[in-house]
């Protein structure tokens, strides 16, 4: 019979505590805390690990190596079968690694992995651990999605002892665990899903990775509010943490990237959610903007930077005369203190008022625009849409606005202009320090812009 003892622990930290308090000091959320049952054994997920490797012939053991004696002539990524996805990961998945996939239910996220497990079954080892649906449940959804499923290896089990017992016994390369809320490690009386189960079952996977060499994905529940659910300590633990998200188009998922210790993040990854399950989509500029012939007042075309890629959005302003004292200011997708702010340079630097107008903003598509470089756009837009005056088809910008009224250069320029370039655009609105200095042009009209005034000239 285990020992154990009830303590009290925050679902938002971990934070341990004898007593029950209604905050908690390590993190100061409310209403956290709540009473869990431990085990008096140390490191029950770590011994769960330990137990499992034993016999792990790859496992390398402890030991002081030269770091420029370590091995690195083993391929040390794999392809997920996705360019996006790779992409995402930093350019595959890299042997060994952890990697958390979250995402509301229904997102896609046991469908991506499905299909990622039948893509990589062709040249690789793969082990699919499901613990939310029977085996029928997931033989049904290969088979409708018309999956090469011969090679899939898939055991139904919630016991992370029998997961890493099994994985040692079939030394699988990729080993995937849906999901990390239902998993339970032996001598750990909570219930699945609490702080402590997620926690040592979080741990004796990334153990066993870490050891084994093999890249483990796991599937990790969100909260209301869009963050991981369980203990911080699950973001820690991992390599790579991505998050699948429906905008609000929910034909398209995004793949975000949130943490990546072998890659860029804010990476985005695009894919269509068809009735053959997730597909690609190549190339997302295409998709976020407005391809109408009639151009209309506020609209505009935007180049913005997601991870190591351009992505061309399109952004929207309304600005309409204000029934109430307090005109509002609202902005989808874009920075809400920023337009404050790009309003009063505008009043300031430009003479253009917006003191009794409301203000609306919207970036078509559901993308989130985390980059400066939406200022000067905004700043079209919304002069466009209350001189209701349209800007020419074919137009894109970019720039960051200070609070001198200056443009300021954004980082890659020149792949900025490019992608618009690329995209058909002929007239580019840019930063003067991120114009080309060569004056060859092939018909495209480049418009370099110093100041906030000289955005009046544009239309
Ligand atoms: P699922 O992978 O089960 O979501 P999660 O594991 O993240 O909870 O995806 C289920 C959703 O995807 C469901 O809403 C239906 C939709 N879907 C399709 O539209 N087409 C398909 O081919 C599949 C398999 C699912
Ligand atoms: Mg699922």
């Amino acid at each position: 019979m285990a020992k154990t003892k009830s303590i009290y622990v925050c679902s938002a930290c971990g934070a341990k505590y004898s007593r029950w308090q209604g905050i908690c000091y390590e993190c100061g959320e409310a209403g956290t805390i709540s009473e869990t049952l431990v085990d008096t054994a140390p490191n029950a997920g770590a011994k769960a690990a330990a137990r499992a490797l034993s016999g792990f012939a790859g496992a390398t053991g402890s030991g002081i190596y030269n770091l420029s004696n370590v091995d690195l002539t083993k391929k040390t990524r794999l392809s997920s079968g996705f360019s996006e996805f790779d992409r995402v990961l930093g350019g595959g998945i890299v042997c060994g690694a952890v990697v958390l996939i979250g995402g509301n239910p229904g997102a896609g996220k046991s469908t991506l992995l499905l299909q990622t497990v039948a893509k990589l079954s062709e040249n690789h080892k793969v082990l699919y651990v499901t613990g939310e649906e029977s085996l029928q449940q997931v033989a049904l959804r290969a088979s409708r999605l018309h999956l090469n499923t011969a090679n899939v290896r898939i055991a139904a089990e919630t016991s992370i002892d029998n997961i890493c017992a099994m994985a040692t016994a079939e030394k699988p390369e990729v080993l995937i665990v849906d999901s990390i809320q239902v998993m339970h490690v032996t001598g750990i009386e909570s219930a699945p899903g609490s702080v402590s189960q997620v926690r040592e079952s979080a741990g004796a996977l990334t153990q066993f990775a870490k050891r084994s060499g093999v890249s483990v994905f796991m599937v990790g529940h969100v909260t209301k509010d869009g963050t991981l659910a369980g203990p911080k300590i699950l973001e820690h633990c991992v390599d790579c943490s991505v998050i699948l998200e429906a905008g609000n188009d929910v034909r398209y998922r995004t793949l975000r990237c949130q943490k990546n210790r072998f890659g860029a993040v804010n990476e985005i990854g695009v894919f269509s959610m068809t009735d053959q399950g997730l597909k690609e989509v190549k190339n997302p500029s295409a998709i976020f903007l407005n391809r109408q012939e009639t151009v209309a007042p506020g609209s505009l075309a935007m180049v913005t930077w997601e991870g190591t890629r351009p992505l061309l959005v399109e952004l929207q302003a309304l600005v309409d005369i204000s029934l109430f004292s307090n005109p509002r200011r609202l902005s989808l997708g874009t920075d809400q203190n920023r337009l404050s702010m790009l309003l009063s340079v505008l009043h300031r630097h430009a003479d253009f008022s917006l003191g009794d107008q409301d203000v609306f903003v919207n970036v078509v598509g559901g993308v989130k625009v985390e980059d400066t470089s939406s200022d000067v756009p905004l700043c079209l837009a919304l002069m466009s849409s209350f001189r209701n005056s349209p800007i020419d088809k074919g137009t894109i910008a970019f720039g960051e606005v200070g609070l001198t009224g200056e443009i300021r250069p954004v980082a890659y320029g020149q792949e900025r202009i490019g992608e618009a370039i690329k995209q058909g655009f002929r007239r580019l609105i840019v930063p003067y320090d991120n114009a080309p200095r060569s004056k060859s042009n092939n018909g495209v009209q480049i418009i370099p812009v110093r100041r906030v005034t000289d955005l009046i000239n544009v239309f």
